[in-house]
């Protein structure tokens, strides 16, 4: 399965996603720019990622702690979400997304 992501300077890459993974460590697998300084323990904002708004159905539903660190994150957008909390499935398998200013 693929994820599709455009890094900040509007490149597309499209990446191979493994089950399981969260998308914030697949992004930086890949040796995209996100910074993810807290390594996925929902403290930090820099996995900031914009989600194309037709997946954003498909993700699971924010949970409390997302909500309070996107609070501080930077360019807070509708369809802002944090990658590290986006956990990869077959639901999610071609999932395009923007790395957020600040994420990066
Ligand atoms: S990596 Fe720090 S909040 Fe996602």
């Amino acid at each position: 399965m693929k994820i599709f992501v455009v890094d900040p300077d509007g490149h597309e890459h499209a990446l191979d996603a493994v089950e399981g993974w969260r998308v914030m460590e697949i992004i930086r697998d890949h040796g995209l720019p996100i910074k993810a300084e807290c390594g996925g323990a929902c403290a930090c904002a820099t996995c900031h990622v914009y989600v194309d708004e037709g997946w954003l159905p498909k993700l699971a539903a924010m949970q409390s702690e997302e909500e309070e660190m996107l609070d501080q994150a930077f360019d807070v957008q509708d369809n802002s979400r944090l990658s590290c909390q986006l956990i990869m499935s077959d639901a999610l398998d071609g999932l395009k997304l923007w790395i957020a200013p600040a994420g990066g």
